[in-house]
């Protein structure tokens, strides 16, 4: 048979990696669309709401429900005291400790349940809220937790023995009543001894303020149980649909079969979607109660001051290095605030995530990391705001450290990364602190971004600049932010990450339709990240028929094959890497067929673009279309008819993509205003599936990452009430702030992934931030700055300037 096209032709049809295709989604999405849970319209559908604790920690005298009750439209009001027949009054939380469902004696943080209103819609519920009186007494308030880990206070009074004895917790001994855990990673002894005996030591205290992921779309769900077929549905901005399913089993007796969890479309998730959250155990008992269905919608401060904070990390740090500046030691130790439950999102192994990532891209032979987890009167939470389990946190410690480093050697920090970067021919290299890192050529990297943006001509004009302002010429000061990242993204594998025992793999499943087309069902779930458009891509290029052919659907535990979901960058290490075996699982018995209608050996056809070919012979094909078909109806003797297959994919290492990133800032020391005149990304994912999308995510990184570093706070004042649990106080980046961002890229592929590809969804945000930051510190350094705390906002940067003496 003749081709009618050309082989490019050929692969351009298929729009399969590599190739920018257009995100599916958008047409949905960019014409109101879309469907979140708040579309979802249920006959007899009821709402319920919260009552929340004003007070950050006081004692629950007593709840009188009868006047809400009278409220017309409400139908109930659910206490502790409902849920505690059914053992629902508090619940597991993902690490380990338990969490109240609703308020059980006493409050905790601002904002917590107290109880549950369910009405006849969102407006009689909020009427229903007012008139519920709960008589609170106050007790002390611990915010701080170096002061909580002294205080006579208790706050996890269910957490103490009866002989006043603290019983350890999920993660080993407690050492106060209101500490969780220590968690020590490398060695202690050796650290220690090469830091006395260095010739160089810069130490530096940092504080990573607490902030939240603030997506567009609030947390929420609807419940629906079926009292006539036993089958509860429910419908929410689940991150990981599996996991929630599965705790749903647990937590309330339902067999798991009996559950159906879906995920609809999700407007960002960054971390804030992966818990479980009180609202989704009251939404399903309320259904329970009532046999309607019930939904919960979070409303903007509900979301900011109590579903997930992220960070809130007090990091002390040491670093060592000869005189020539080769780094020979690192110490870390954290005091990290969970709040008043440690909710905190993290492979159970790991109660600080992945912060044993804190030496970063260098090659420091020894190092030693110790976290002590405190209770305190704040949110619970803890979630990885776009980022994989703490590796932001990390990542600047250690890129501020290196900063420190510089100035304490009179050093340029360029040059220090890259005399301690760790070596192209190094890897897999295994760092101090545990990780494997699979692949890397940060030297590339780092050159490549420093001549693009004329790294020597910035240092000259800053040097002028500095000068010119000390003879009163200008008001501005010029920083130069430098940042070196690596990631740690993908998470399993299996024998080193579980959820709740749940292995951290991934899966999924592809069906051939007898005209080539397909569809596939993966564990995972977009929120914003455009899998419907790469995951075809990958699939296109493994199994030979165009994207536009393949649909890709998932979210729905019911048609869906188990996963653990998407957060931390995991997809496409780990599902993606899913999609590419089970493709080749349909490749492989493609091949069979191809080779019994060509009537050859299986082994004499190869595959090419989209088809099966007769090795020597290209003219003699069969195409995956002309294949799908005859799976259905001229199946070989012996073989199933069909072509499907499954792959759960348990990775064998996580994937650590890279990257270098400049920021040039000018900052007007009068006012403290920054403004960023130029931002250049260059970030290493290794294969690159779709490069558009790639850009779209490190440009949504890198915003967030502006946010957190210029601004962004969940501020507490010192009774616990939350100071900025509005959108008039927490920045929320708009095109106003945002800089035209300058990308590029290098590709060193992951050795393990079957495709070479690594996760990007947070890289720019994890490397985002230290670059931003170390930019509003560079231009302070020629007058004594060392370190000053994020948010860099206006007024904290005026004053960074006044304290250095630049209003004299
Ligand atoms: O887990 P999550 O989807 O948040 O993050 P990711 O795996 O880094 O993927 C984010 C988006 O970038 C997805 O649409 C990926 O398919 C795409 N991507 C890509 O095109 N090439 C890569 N090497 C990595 C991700």
């Amino acid at each position: 048979m003749k081709d009618e096209i050309t082989r490019e032709e050929r692969v351009d049809n298929l729009k399969g990696m590599g190739c920018s295709r257009k995100r599916v989604e958008d047409a949905r999405f960019t014409q109101g669309k879309g469907n979140y849970v708040d579309d979802i319209k249920l006959d007899g559908m009821l709402f319920g709401d919260f009552v929340r604790s004003p007070y950050a920690h006081a004692r629950v005298k007593s709840i009188n429900k009868d006047t809400a009750l009278k409220v017309p439209g409400v139908l109930a009001v659910l206490t502790a005291d409902d849920l505690r027949p059914l053992g629902l009054h508090w619940m597991p939380t993902l690490a380990g400790d338990k969490q109240m469902v609703l308020a059980d004696g006493k409050v905790l943080f601002q904002g917590q349940e107290v109880a549950f209103v369910v009405a006849e819609d969102r407006y009689a519920a909020a009427d229903g809220i007012e008139a519920v009186e709960v008589e609170y007494e106050e007790l002390p308030v611990l915010v701080n937790p170096f002061e909580a880990l002294k205080s006579d206070v208790v706050l996890r009074e269910d957490l103490v023995a009866a002989d006043g004895s603290i019983p350890a917790g999920a993660h080993g001994p407690r050492k106060h009543h209101n500490h969780i855990f220590t968690w020590e990673a490398g060695d202690k002894d050796p650290t220690e001894e090469v830091i006395a005996n260095a010739e160089v030591v810069a130490e530096e205290s940092m504080y990573y303020h607490r902030t939240h992921p603030c997506p567009l779309e609030t947390c929420g769900c609807v419940a629906s149980m079926d009292k006539v077929n036993g089958k509860l549905t429910l419908w929410g901005t689940f991150q990981a649909p599996h996991a929630i399913r599965t705790v749903v089993s647990l937590i309330s007796g339902i067999e798991e079969h009996n559950i159906r969890v879906v995920s609809p479309d999700i407007g960002g998730g960054f971390g804030n979607k992966v818990g479980a959250y009180p609202g989704y155990v009251c939404s399903v008992v309320a259904s329970i109660v009532t046999g309607k269905p019930v939904k919960w919608i979070e409303d903007r401060m509900d979301n900011l001051m109590t579903t997930a904070f992220a960070r809130d990390y007090h990091m002390t740090g040491k670093i060592s290095a000869t005189k020539e500046g080769k780094i020979t030691g690192l110490q870390c130790h954290v005091t990290a605030d969970h709040g008043g439950f440690d909710a905190c999102a993290d492979p159970t192994k790991f109660p600080a995530g992945f912060m044993n990532i804190c030496t970063g891209s260098y090659d420091i032979p020894t190092a030693f990391l110790e976290v002590d987890g405190v209770y305190t009167n704040k949110a619970p939470g803890g979630v990885s705001y776009r980022c994989s389990f703490r590796v932001t946190e990390a990542v600047y410690f250690i890129e501020r450290m290196i900063e420190v480093l510089a100035i304490k050697l009179n050093m340029d920090s360029a040059e220090l990364r890259r005399i301690n970067f760790i070596k192209k021919e190094q890897f897999p290299y295994k760092a101090a602190l545990g990780w494997e890192y699979d692949s890397g050529d940060y030297h590339t990297a780092w050159d490549k971004a420093l001549k693009t943006v004329d790294y020597d001509g910035l240092r000259a004009e800053q040097a002028q600049r500095v000068e010119d302002f000390k003879a009163g010429k200008t008001r501005k000061l010029m920083g130069i932010g430098l940042s070196f990242f690596t990631e740690i993204v993908g998470a399993g594998p299996v024998k080193n990450c579980d959820i709740l025992g749940l292995g951290m793999f991934d899966s999924c499943e592809i069906r051939i339709h007898p005209t080539g087309s397909a569809i596939a069902r993966l564990g995972t779930i977009s929120q914003g990240q455009g899998h419907a458009t790469t995951f075809a891509q990958i699939l296109a290029s493994e199994i030979g028929l165009p994207a536009d052919s393949i649909t890709i659907e998932e979210g729905d535990t019911d048609t869906a094959p188990y996963g653990l979901g998407t957060y931390g960058s995991r997809s496409t290490p780990v599902a993606g890497a899913a999609t590419a075996m089970a493709g080749r699982k349909i490749r492989a018995k493609a091949q069979m067929i191809a080779a019994y209608l060509l009537e050859v050996h299986d082994n004499d056809v190869e595959f090419d673009v989209d088809r099966f070919a007769v090795k020597g012979a290209p003219e003699k094909f069969k195409t995956m279309k002309e294949i799908a078909f005859a799976a259905y109806n001229q199946a070989i003797p012996g073989l199933e008819p069909g072509l499907e297959a499954v792959s759960y994919y348990d990775p064998p290492n996580m994937t650590y993509p890279f990257g270098a990133y400049v920021c040039v800032m000018d900052i007007d020391v009068d006012t403290g205003v920054p403004e960023i005149r130029r931002f250049y990304a260059l970030d290493d994912c290794g294969t690159r599936i779709n490069p558009m999308i790639i850009e779209g995510q490190v440009h949504g990184g890198l915003t967030e990452a502006l946010a957190v570093a210029l601004g962004q706070e969940i501020a507490y004042d010192d009774m616990g009430n939350v100071k900025t649990g509005t959108l008039m106080d927490f920045f929320l980046p708009t095109a106003w702030e945002v800089p035209n961002y300058e990308t590029d890229f290098t590709v060193t592929p992951s050795p393990h992934h079957p495709i070479g590809a690594k996760g990007v969804g947070e890289s720019p945000h994890v490397g985002g931030v230290p670059c931003f930051s170390n930019a509003v510190q560079d231009a302070f350094r020629p007058f004594g700055n060392t370190h000053t705390n994020m948010p860099h906002d206006h007024w904290r940067i005026w004053r960074t300037a006044n304290e250095l003496g630049l209003h004299d």
